[in-house]
């Protein structure tokens, strides 16, 4: 089955006039699961990636899943005061306002090859603050991958000089 067939969408999610495309089939059907991560793996075998960082929440889902697969460290980026030890922070802008995210400081070594993964691939905001983090603390961002890209959103211009791959394009 093509990896589309396992997305729903949701008309007038999380308010009216926006076409939610909700992941929760993919992820309660272990064949979906499965066929999604070797798709997102794929890509990834000449990088040499040292760590998978998902972003907060449902980019937790694939990261920890990619990062086994990998045989890496997995490293979480998370919404304001959630992580315990010290972090450094990024801002970004989102519809109205905007939000913030945090990483451990000793998440990443100087040097460090990383693999961002997040579900969606939207405005860009969220992925240009990740990218952000984790230069800041001297990793090298091989590839940023999503389950699927919102591309009439143009989020790509956000990061423009990263490599992107997304297993959906929509
Ligand atoms: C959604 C989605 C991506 C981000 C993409 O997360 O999971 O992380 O938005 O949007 P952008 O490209 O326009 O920045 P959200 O902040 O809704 O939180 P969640 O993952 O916890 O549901
Ligand atoms: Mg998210």
């Amino acid at each position: 089955m093509f990896l589309e067939n396992y997305i729903r969408d949701i008309q007038g999610f999380p308010k009216e006039g926006i076409l939610f495309k909700d992941i929760t089939p993919l992820l309660i059907d272990p064949k979906g699961t499965q066929e999604c991560l070797k798709t997102l793996v794929s890509t990834l075998k000449n990088l040499n990636i040292d760590k998978v960082i998902g972003v907060e929440s449902r980019g937790f889902f694939f990261g920890t899943l990619i990062a086994q697969e990998l045989n890496v460290g997995f490293v979480p980026v998370r919404k304001p005061k959630k992580l315990p030890y010290e972090t450094i922070f990024a801002t970004y802008d989102i519809e109205y306002g905007t939000d913030t995210l945090e990483i451990h400081i000793d998440a990443i070594k100087k040097g460090d090859r990383i693999l961002i993964h997040d579900d969606v691939l939207a405005t860009g905001g969220t992925i240009k603050a990740v990218c952000e983090l984790v230069e800041r603390l001297g990793g090298e961002v091989m590839q940023c991958n999503f389950i699927m890209e919102l591309s009439f959103l143009n989020g790509r211009e956000k990061i423009k000089d990263k490599p992107i791959f997304a297993a959906i394009t929509y």
